[in-house]
């Protein structure tokens, strides 16, 4: 059976039983309105442990003013029913006041540096301090054994890994995999803000990673494939945020292939369509 708890004493005393026999915890965190991508982070929790606790709480120290905060969709009761064919004992749905009794602004925070303050954290400023926080708080509430997170937000997966080994949380982080659309979009809460144009030229964001990748292992210049897959996002409408090879380890930049030899690596990027902010990424390994 899966319990609801929205308060924190409930949540506790449901895995303060767990744990007495000796039970494996594994969290999957999100916002709500769930796809098939946070339902198969559920999958991979449910593999790793004897219980299973979802937490959908919309955080609103993670967004900045005049982000989508409000307009953020909300649908417990759909993400309930999704949740409750799954292997899944807990699902831990607080809301501001328990999270944030004294307002957000009034909390202390985590700040993970240097991996929050490039890429998605220079677009979105408090961004990671936001996630950080929230996670460092859910993870005390719950005290997992293991914490699922997709590697649709890679940038975020680092973030928690690196905050996790700092504080000497003792939490074993598992990155799944990213779960697309059939025609190759990335599973997304935000993909419905987009229009039906919007959502047609949309699939053109993994194609051109994907030719950047093939270009990449076949020995071309990195920079200049990195350019033409640019030029190819805005001539199909895109606004590109950015769009770069990484190292998949520290996201330090990749400028030419010698420069990583034999490492795995990631393309990270981030285009808008009409103000729709897409994230996508793929990883692979330089020979
Ligand atoms: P949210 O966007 O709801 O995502 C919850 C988890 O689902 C994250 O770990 C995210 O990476 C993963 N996810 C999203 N889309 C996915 C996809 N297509 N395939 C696989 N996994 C996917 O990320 C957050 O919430 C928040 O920042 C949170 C960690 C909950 C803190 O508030």
């Amino acid at each position: 059976m899966m319990k609801v708890c929205s308060d924190v004493p409930s949540l506790r005393e449901l895995t303060a039983g767990w744990r007495q026999q000796k039970q494996r915890i594994a969290f999957v965190p999100t916002m709500g309105n769930l796809h098939d991508g946070h339902l198969s982070l559920v999958e991979i929790a449910a593999r790793h442990a004897d219980r299973v606790v979802v937490s959908i709480y919309v955080n609103p120290l993670q967004f900045a003013p005049g982000e989508d905060f409000d307009t953020y969709p909300r649908t417990l009761q759909d993400d309930l029913d999704r949740l409750r064919p799954l292997k899944v004992d807990a699902v831990f749905t607080p809301d501001n006041s328990i999270m944030y009794p004294q307002g957000e602004q009034q909390c202390t925070y985590i700040e993970v540096p240097g991996l929050s303050d490039i890429l998605e954290g220079e677009c979105r400023p408090g961004f990671f301090r936001g996630v950080a926080t929230v996670v460092l708080k859910l993870f005390n509430m719950v005290q997992p054994d293991v914490a699922v997170f997709g590697e649709k937000d890679f940038q975020q997966l680092l973030v928690i890994r690196k905050m996790v080994r700092d504080l000497d949380l003792p939490i074993e982080i598992i990155g799944g995999p990213i779960r697309r659309e059939a025609d190759g979009l990335a599973m997304s809460s935000r993909n419905q803000y987009l229009g039906k144009t919007d959502r047609q030229k949309s699939p053109v964001l993994s194609e051109t990673l994907a030719r950047m990748r093939d270009l990449i292992i076949n020995g071309a210049d990195i920079e200049q494939t990195r350019a033409e897959a640019c030029k190819q996002l805005e001539d199909n409408g895109f606004t590109v945020d950015y769009l770069t090879l990484r190292e998949a380890e520290t996201l330090r930049e990749v400028k030419t292939a010698s420069d990583c030899t034999g490492c795995e690596v990631v393309i990270l990027a981030v285009a808008r369509l009409s103000g729709t902010r897409l994230l996508d990424n793929l990883k692979f390994r330089l020979s």
